[in-house]
């Protein structure tokens, strides 16, 4: 079957007993908001569960057809109905009578540097922004490039985007000018929103000589007519004339009132550029509709969501679809009180995660496998200094989480009692699509368990047949993770390449019209579905995608590289780390000593510090195929200290000898 060459730490997930199983507690269970007929509803009349979901929204215009799949893989969810994003996630709740509710509770890294804003502020703030957006041009269909850090006007320039039917897309603040620049440049970005800087771990870094240098050359500079700059940090910035806008004067100078229109439900909502198996990145595009739906009915059920009384925090950054969805869309929608954090975990100290629940009272707590891994490594003694008793369920997400970290996350920080969720998604499915509800499955730690209410989803061989639960006794067979009916919050595409959307996702099952995750998964005897991780060449280190063939181009863009091959290998802390092995050009064969912290440093330049190889290996050369096709899986073999696996398509089995004398 398959050869999963990515998977993290899983190794006692083989090992884990099928009886270790958490029910949820019979008092959640009685109070949560989804129960077993849930799943009864949406196996009896899938569409029409949808439907029912989407009417929790509030529709300007109703919709009257539910699904058009007629141009397969490209759906049209709830298509003839109209609605506005953000009058949604903010509006309606004000309206409803609960303007004075906080939304965002916003805990800036600098201790005592902290904001609440209630849904009426939210809205004076949204409309604001949206209508300094429209004096700037703006109009529906226009996109914004958001490069800002966890700051309240983060969340403000998205809702004033979705409230125009302006597409955002939002670019991760630790990524690099040149990562910036190829993303602005796809997306033909008029107006980009950033800041003089961010604070990160007690100092203030600049952010905005990266737009500067990201907008010096040739597509950027045409198509970016305005930066808005949010005074952040208050350090001195290069200014552009007429280009360049303070948010304070603009933003602040408007009106604070803004009429919105709405728009047809397939309304594009944003782009969000995800790593694939090339190197260059993909602008996966959400629309309006079906993904506010989906955000928000998963943020309802699998978070239990009580808008009243809970205070929900998903530590993701915005950068990333699970900022996206679970710390914008999907609590705003839902009318809920969160928590925004600006900065790293460990600053002023480890304690900063348990004592912002403790200030703030979180009840929902939802974060990566890495991040508990490295509360578990600090020691329960941080965690165990605060009152954590607010909490009531926590959720993981963004990799596989092993059973060790889901039962450390559970007893240490879930008072041994609080359901856990894996919530298993990606950038391309908008929204969670495996993962237990709390109040229903006796979860397994390390399992995602099954396909939420409405979505469908299987696991399959190379010839797309089904894969039968294990036999508890037999070795456990390993498929693929397909997704075989449409969802709403489905992918629409990839900005201006619908071609390459088809082949990556939909060509390896076309004949029977599946999508395939890209990664690997395996059922248990119970059925319960265990995602591995990816079986393709997308790295996963610390719950952030990273292609080697982004990594891998970077490393040959250095002169002295004359080709270079790029393995996720086994890590504990961070899942996978990012392992590189390069042949020298013959010019640069005598290179010294720093060549590989120059190495390093390229990728940081050009991608980003979290794409930075932790190991480079200058080697004589790469073990190929016949065809010329660099066996990646060999080098993973090396990177992980394992035996090598079959060799004899290789044109040169010695080839290892000397990429193991050269280490
Ligand atoms: O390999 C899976 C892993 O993360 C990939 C998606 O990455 P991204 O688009 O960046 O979205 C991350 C946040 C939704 C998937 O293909 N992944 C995500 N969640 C899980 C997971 N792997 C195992 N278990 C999960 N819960």
């Amino acid at each position: 079957m398959i050869r999963l060459h990515t998977v993290s730490p899983i190794s006692d997930i083989a090992a884990a007993p099928s009886q270790s199983s958490y029910p949820p507690p019979a008092d959640f269970a009685a109070q949560a908001n989804s129960g077993p007929e849930l799943y009864q509803a949406a196996e009896a009349d899938r569409l029409g569960f949808w439907a029912q979901q989407a009417n929790e929204l509030s529709w300007a215009k109703p919709f009257t057809e539910v699904l058009d799949y007629s141009q397969a893989p490209f759906a049209r969810w709830f298509a003839d109905g109209r609605l506005n994003v953000a009058y949604n996630c903010v509006d309606r709740h004000v309206e409803a009578g609960n303007g004075d509710r906080v939304a965002i509770h916003w805990e800036g890294e600098p201790v005592g540097d902290c904001r609440s804003i209630t849904y009426a502020e939210l809205l004076a703030d949204v409309s604001r922004a949206a209508n300094a957006l429209t004096a700037l041009g703006l109009t529906a269909g226009d996109r914004v490039a958001i490069y800002l850090p966890m700051i309240p006007e983060a969340v403000i320039a998205m809702l004033a985007c979705a409230r125009l039917g302006v597409l955002h897309t939002v670019v991760f603040a630790g990524f690099s000018a040149h990562a910036l620049r190829s993303r602005i440049d796809d997306a033909q970005a008029k107006v980009v929103i950033t800041s003089d800087g961010q604070y990160r771990r007690g100092a203030a870094a600049a952010l905005k000589p990266a737009v500067d240098e990201a907008l010096s050359t040739g597509g950027t500079q045409e198509s970016v007519q305005h930066v808005l700059v949010v005074r952040r940090t208050g350090s001195d910035v290069a200014w552009t004339p007429d280009r360049d806008l303070w948010w304070h004067d603009v933003v602040g100078a408007a009106e604070p009132e803004h009429a919105c229109e709405a728009f047809e439900a397939e309304q594009p909502l944003f782009l969000l550029y995800t790593s694939g198996t090339t190197g260059k990145p993909k602008g996966i595009v959400h629309t309006s509709g079906g993904y506010l739906t989906q955000a928000a009915y998963t943020h309802r059920c699998v978070f239990d969501l009580k808008p009243a009384t809970d205070v929900f925090w998903c530590t993701a950054d915005i950068g990333w679809v699970t900022g996206h969805t679970y710390a914008v869309y999907g609590p705003l929608a839902n009318g809920t009180t969160e928590v925004i954090y600006e900065g790293t975990p460990e600053y002023p100290d480890q304690h900063r995660h348990f004592q912002i629940i403790e200030k703030y009272g979180v009840t929902i707590y939802y974060t990566a496998p890495t991040l508990i891994r490295t509360f578990m490594k600090w020691g329960r003694e941080v965690p165990d200094a605060q009152d954590l008793s607010s909490l009531r369920l926590l959720g993981s997400v963004g990799e596989p989480i092993n059973p060790e970290a889901w039962r450390w996350y559970r007893r240490v920080i879930g008072a041994d009692a609080v359901p856990v969720v894996d919530t298993w998604w990606q950038t391309e499915t908008g929204a969670a699509m495996i993962c237990p509800l709390p109040g229903v499955a006796a979860a397994k730690p390390g399992s995602a368990m099954a396909p939420l209410p409405g979505i469908s989803a299987r696991i399959v061989d190379d010839h797309g047949d089904l894969i039968a639960p294990n036999d508890p006794c037999a070795e456990p067979v390993t498929g693929y993770l397909v997704i075989d009916e449409p969802w709403p919050a489905m992918a629409r595409g990839i900005w201006g390449d619908d071609q390459r959307f088809i082949d990556t996702y939909w060509s390896r099952f076309a004949e029977q019209g599946w999508y395939f995750a890209g990664d690997g998964a395996r059922y248990d005897a119970d059925g319960d579905i265990w995602v591995l991780g990816r079986i393709d060449d997308v790295m996963n280190v610390s719950g952030h995608r990273i292609s080697t063939a982004e990594v891998e181009s970077a490393l040959v863009g250095h002169d002295a590289v004359a080709e270079a091959a790029v393995v996720g290998a086994i890590d504990e802390q961070t899942g996978q780390r990012i392992c590189a092995f390069v042949v020298l050009a013959a010019s640069h064969s005598e290179v010294g000593g720093t060549i590989i912290d120059e190495l390093r440093q390229r990728v940081t330049v050009e991608i980003s510090p979290i794409a930075k190889p932790r190991n480079v290996h200058v080697v004589p050369e790469l073990p190929k195929t016949r065809s010329g096709k660099i066996m990646r899986r060999l080098l993973r073999d090396i990177a992980d200290g394992r035996e090598l696996g079959d060799t004899s398509t290789l044109v040169d089995p010695s080839v290892f000898d000397a990429i193991r004398a050269a280490d």
